[in-house]
């Protein structure tokens, strides 16, 4: 048996799995955000260890299987957010979490002191907000005598797994998300560092994702119940690891994955190709293999303030139940998710989002379906983006909480105008995370062939061509709601 950690952002989820990729358990614990300013987005990396001893134990606790027979763990992080460590190894500050937006100022710095065009041919990304490197750039110019302290930077999976076995690491897939790999040569980009003065001795040693790392502590160990034996393995980033999770391991192959976020990703075989940071580009899990993204910040998050502003006493289940008789369009309603700005394609941290039309008949329902599709076409965003730079995108593999409602499921169908194939765990980070798991104790020849075992299909939706035809119509209403509001929300 292994255990996939996935440290997300609203709540750590575990999953026990067996060495045929059947679910045999599964636990939570949420924690808090913490939202200071307009902006701001912060978590205490200590409720991420204290989350995952709870539902860790809980998992051993609710299990029938020994302990012992647990043999090895992964995970899968949330992506970006940067932990400050001191050279006693404790935590400097509160976490600044990817859909963190206060670092505009910094990103110019970087542009500055590096050059645009040479940043983007060495970390084939833009510099945006939501990346690791401006928020170090922030701390250092806002917080200096702290940062003076600071001897090295981990994102959120990496410090919970250097908790759990007092060894430091970061993995590639994740290390691509900070700003500072180079990853033409897959290292840590000495002429990023030199151009902004910062010292490599903050950069952890770079490790693939299935390597081990380190046997569970003690302190873990007695906190779980979990054996001090079973081996730890680096994990992914989340993205990756959902990739991963659901099979997208050859060209050809789309991934939709909402969750707080909301990510559209393709497989890439090499580095060779450019998107010009149109779209993020980042080592996957899998190794020498890459993937391009569009994200939208505010995916699930959308939906979860829509809930807790507008109609708090319900479920989400309630919340959702009757949006399929809502008609396409939301009756003339349109939502642009722009919550916390937006990154794909607008790269605009500034921006905020709108309801358009609204009509003194509209109810509930109508609002919470405009939701549903704003969300929707903001990922269009990219699968229109890739397909103009030549991609086949016929089939879309659905995952994370939008993957759970069968009208959403449908709706990505119209919009995207695609197959939606959904798995029969929508879990795929957490599954990613296990598979690393078992690709470390080798019990696979490859992620591969890992997946096949894993990755099993509950159904597939196709489009309706008569919605494909009026949501292609509203898609481009939709994205003239951008050109016609930014100007006044700056
Ligand atoms: C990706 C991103 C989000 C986070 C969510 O660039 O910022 O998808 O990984 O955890």
């Amino acid at each position: 048996y292994v255990i996939g950690v996935d440290l997300g952002t609203s709540a750590v989820k575990v999953l026990l799995v067996n060495e045929h990729g059947e679910l045999i358990g599964e636990a939570s614990c949420e924690y808090p955000l913490i939202q200071e300013k307009a902006g701001y987005s912060e978590q205490k990396p200590e409720d991420w260890v204290e989350g995952t001893k709870d539902a860790l134990s809980k998992l051993v606790q609710q299990s029938t299987i020994p302990v012992e027979q647990i043999k090895g763990i992964s995970f899968s992080g949330q992506m970006h957010g940067l932990v400050l460590l001191d050279d006693e190894d404790q935590v400097l500050r509160n976490s600044i979490l990817w859909n963190d937006t206060r670092t505009t100022k910094q990103c110019e710095e970087i542009y500055e002191m590096v050059g645009k065009e040479r940043y983007i041919r060495i970390t084939k990304n833009l510099a945006l907000e939501g990346f690791t490197l401006p928020k170090i750039l922030w701390v250092r110019s806002h917080e200096p005598e702290l940062f003076n302290q600071a001897t090295t930077f981990l994102l959120p999976k990496d410090y919970l797994r250097y908790r759990m076995t007092g060894n430091i690491h970061m993995d590639y897939s994740d290390a691509a998300g900070t700003g500072l790999l180079d990853l033409n040569e897959n290292q840590w980009s000495s002429e990023i560092l030199r151009a902004l003065n910062l010292s490599s001795k903050l950069c952890p040693n770079l490790v693939h994702s299935q390597e081990f790392v380190g046997y569970l502590n003690d302190d873990f160990a007695n906190a779980t119940g979990l054996s001090p034996e079973t081996k730890v393995f680096a994990g992914g980033a989340d993205n990756a690891c959902g990739a991963i999770g659901s099979g997208i391991l050859e060209e050809g192959k789309t991934m939709c994955s909402i969750g707080t976020s909301g990510v559209v990703l393709s497989y890439e075989g090499d580095s060779s190709t450019t998107y010009d940071g149109k779209a993020h580009f980042f080592n996957h899990g899998k190794e020498h293999a890459y993937y391009s993204m569009g994200v939208t910040l505010s995916a699930g998050h959308s939906l979860n303030w829509f809930k807790e502003t507008f109609a708090k006493e319900l479920s989400f289940e309630e919340l959702l139940d009757g949006v399929d008789r809502v008609p396409i369009g939301s009756q003339g309603l349109l939502f642009t998710p722009y919550l916390v700005g937006e990154r794909t394609p607008h790269a605009d941290a500034d921006i905020r989002g709108s309801f358009i039309g609204m009509d003194s008949s509209h109810q509930l329902k109508d609002f919470t379906r405009s939701v549903l599709e704003g969300i929707t076409f903001s990922l269009n965003e990219t699968i229109e983006m890739f397909r103009e730079r030549g991609k086949t995108i016929d089939t879309v593999i659905s995952i994370g909480g939008g993957a759970k409602n069968r009208e959403w499921l449908q709706i990505q169908a119209d919009i995207f105008n695609a197959k939606i194939v959904r798995l029969t765990s929508e879990q795929g980070p957490g599954m990613g995370a296990a598979l690393l798991a078992g690709y470390g104790l080798g019990w696979y020849e490859n992620l591969t062939e890992g997946a096949s075992k894993l990755i099993e299909v509950k159904d597939e939706i196709k489009p309706i061509l008569d919605n494909v035809e009026k949501y292609q119509q509203l898609f481009s209403i939709y994205q003239r709601i951008y050109e016609n509001t930014h100007s006044i929300n700056h």
